[in-house]
């Protein structure tokens, strides 16, 4: 009897997790497992409002933007709103030391100045559907994997193949729940997209890598894009008769602002969640992969942090590379803390034993040892992801080496007994061109450090059975990397564009040994050949297996938890999240209020601090107190944090009012909360949304960029 109370408790506890304001949730199901609860918080729209495909629905003003972001068509002439840092390639892009738009932002005074962006493209929603039974028709229980992700795979190529001829649209077919479900997604892809504005880095970085993922935060984290589509307002790649695209919808933007508890929508692209892991899945991730992956990182940051500091130039041309490096270093070790602090570990291996006791009892044979194997599954992955990251975050991490991987084909191509000339051509051409990217960014100083210090924790930690003879040959000859480093540095063609060049421009077949013979080139090569049958054949194959096993724990848990909803993990698709309004407590005694203002960005100035280093020009507006419309008691609201569960991805997502107008453009998580990749947190998991009235303020004010305020449709 004591033990039936307790293991009720325990799961009432467990079901804890998914409070109200958890989940990534589809929009074409808003209306069966959402709205009851959106309505609850304040919400006043339909479900239908949304999401529909009558084209008159909220989604139509989202888009997936670029690679991985979110943003938001914000008039009716193509604007688009997202992250500062969603843009920032672009902006990097354009950018030299003459014309350096990170630093100084980037303001498009007509539309003729707007600048184009080859391979940035956004994506729009047609529909999304639920092809389930079409996907697995054909399969049954007792077919072999093999088969079954064989059948799978027809099917939705016929799927795929059948819209795409009706709709003239790119689509996709996505697994939910490790193929439980699966989803059809329809996409229109606009490839004329074009930078209108964007704030200098000391506002749209504000605060930089020290207050990322942070909170207080005071980053104005926005940058403005125009999509232009053809004469008939179909998407079309880019061309200077491209007009400014007109949407079926754009967002009305609300200058009502916010207070605690107002309900709060975000509508967007998150990118990856892992919720329904086992225990020994945390375990690997958390006490295996992520310590070495943040080690390595830190010692690649203080190599280009040095160097940055030191040279505008190398800071301009490193300045995407550091911001991403940094991102997920400092994400990764926000999840560990948070996941300790959870007992995130132990809270799942205690539902597992629950799960696991139920599935016994119940004669649910296939779920009773799922866990079991799973554990199993993760020791034996244990040493093959440690070889797996010390290839790709050290050895891969030296810019050098990963360029001369590219090589191999030519190599390869030009040791044939009769060269085929074609073939060599094309390969040259293909090379030149990733080496123009390539050289435009790289610093070789940095490299050199990087290669060392990578190839001394390769050399270090990864196991002997993994490590090619190579290494332990060079480090012998050359008494250590450094010695090494100094001579490859000095005249390899992967670090020269000199002597690059002259190779690459007279090239002949013959001369395939100047590649070949490169020590960065022999180590990388020796690696991943090395790898591909040690490593990374029976790491796919443990991946497949646990996927497999992941389908059948997923399946167990919704019918362990019938009365909880589930959501799918994020996977790139478009979700809703909601939430309220509302701070929270990061660590005993300190209550964060919700709302940051301008008064914080004027505390944070430091003209001696690169990240705290206000420009001046709002530095007298803030003197002046020139806030126009924007004003709220004598400041200017800048950031807020709501109960919203979001993850990367949702990066420039619209944050949405009860009304569905925007009131805000999420950019980031608190720290306390980033574990919510992999586990909830009701009361410490924020999204942080940049206020629009900052963001309004910076292009009217700051700027004066009014024509693009003139094109918004303001609400007040
Ligand atoms: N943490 C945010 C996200 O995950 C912002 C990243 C860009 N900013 C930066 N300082 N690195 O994307
Ligand atoms: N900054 C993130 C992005 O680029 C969003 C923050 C998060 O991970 O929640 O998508």
């Amino acid at each position: 009897m004591k033990k039936l109370t307790l293991s009720l408790l325990l799961i009432v506890a467990f079901s804890g997790w998914s409070r109200a304001d958890e989940g990534m949730w589809l929009p074409i199901f808003a209306e069966k497992y959402n709205l009851k609860a959106m309505k609850d918080k304040g919400f006043k729209l339909t479900a239908e409002d949304i999401y529909s495909e009558n084209q008159n629905s909220l989604k139509e003003a989202v888009v997936l933007f670029g690679r991985g972001c979110t943003g938001e068509i914000i008039s009716k002439e193509g604007l688009v709103i997202t992250n500062h840092h969603c843009g920032f390639d672009n902006i990097q892009s354009h950018s030299s030391v003459e014309h350096d738009y990170l630093k100084n932002g980037f303001w498009a005074y007509k539309l003729g100045d707007e600048l184009p962006n080859p391979g940035l493209s956004v994506k729009i929603l047609v529909k999304m559907e639920d092809v389930t039974s079409q996907v697995l028709k054909g399969v049954t229980a007792q077919m072999a994997e093999k088969d079954r992700q064989t059948t799978i795979k027809n099917n939705s190529k016929d799927i795929l193949k059948k819209v795409e001829a009706a709709t003239g649209c790119k689509a996709t077919v996505e697994a939910m729940f490790y193929g439980n479900q699966y989803m059809l997604f329809v996409y229109e892809e606009y490839k004329d997209v074009r930078l209108v504005g964007a704030p200098p880095s000391a506002i749209g970085k504000f605060g930089g890598d020290t207050d990322n993922w942070m909170w207080p935060r005071h980053t104005g984290d926005f940058s403005l894009f125009r999509i232009y589509a053809d004469k008939n307002n179909k998407p079309a790649s880019y061309s200077p008769n491209n007009v400014p695209f007109k949407p079926s919808r754009s967002l009305k933007i609300s200058l009502k602002g916010i207070k605690e508890g107002d309900f709060t929508m975000v509508y967007g692209y998150p990118g990856r969640t892992q919720e329904y892991l086992p225990a020994s899945s945390i375990k690997l991730i958390t006490e295996v992969s992520n310590p070495n992956k943040i080690r390595l990182r830190t010692k690649r940051l203080d190599i280009q942090n040095a160097e940055m500091s030191k040279n505008q130039a190398v800071r301009i041309q490193y300045a995407a590379k550091n911001a991403s490096i940094a991102n997920a270093w400092k994400k990764w070790q926000g999840e560990l803390k948070g996941l300790v602090r959870l007992n995130a570990v132990a809270k799942k291996q205690q539902f597992e034993s629950e799960f696991t006791a139920w599935a016994k009892a119940n004669g649910k044979t296939q779920f009773a040892d799922v866990v079991a194997l799973l554990d199993a599954n993760n020791a034996a992955s244990t040493t093959l992801t440690i070889a797996k990251d010390f290839q790709t975050e050290a050895l891969w991490s030296i810019e050098s080496a990963r360029f001369a991987a590219a090589f191999d084909s030519l190599v390869i191509l030009s040791k044939d007994k009769q060269p085929n000339a074609d073939a060599i051509k094309r390969q040259t051409d293909k090379l030149k061109k990733i080496a123009d990217g390539f050289f435009k960014d790289y610093y070789r100083p940095i490299d050199q450090q990087t290669f060392v210090a990578m190839l001394e924790e390769f050399d270090a930690n990864v196991p002997t059975s993994f490590k090619p003879a190579i290494i332990a040959n060079l480090k012998a000859k050359y008494k250590g990397f450094d010695k090494l480093a100094e001579k490859v540095y000095a005249k390899s063609i992967f670090s020269n564009q000199d002597q690059f060049n002259e190779l690459i421009n007279s090239y002949a077949p013959k001369r395939y040994k100047v590649i070949d013979e490169d020590p960065i080139f022999q180590i990388v090569m020796a690696v991943n050949n090395l790898y591909k049958e040690t490593v990374d054949k029976p790491l796919q194959d443990l991946r497949n297996e646990q996927n497999l096993l992941l389908r059948t724990y997923m399946q167990g848990q919704m019918e362990f938890q019938p009365q909880k909803v589930f959501y799918p993990d994020a996977n790139s698709t478009l979700r809703i999240a909601y939430g309220k309004v509302e701070g929270y407590m990061p660590v005993d005694a300190v209550k964060y209020h919700y709302q940051s203002t301008i008064e914080g960005i004027m505390q944070k100035d430091n003209p001696n601090i690169y990240d705290y280093d206000v420009p001046a020009k709002l530095r007298e507006l803030y003197k002046t107190k020139d806030y126009g419309r924007y004003a709220v008691n004598g400041t200017v609201p800048v950031a807020f944090t709501a109960s919203n569960h979001t993850t990367g991805g949702n990066s420039g997502s619209p944050v949405l009012d009860a009304e569905g107008n925007l009131i805000g453009v999420n950019f980031d998580r608190c720290w306390e909360g980033t574990m919510s990749d992999l586990m909830y947190d009701p009361d410490q998991c924020r999204n942080i949304t940049l206020d629009i009235r900052y963001a309004l303020f910076i292009i009217d004010k700051y700027a004066g960029a009014k024509r693009l305020i003139d094109e918004m449709d303001i609400v007040q």
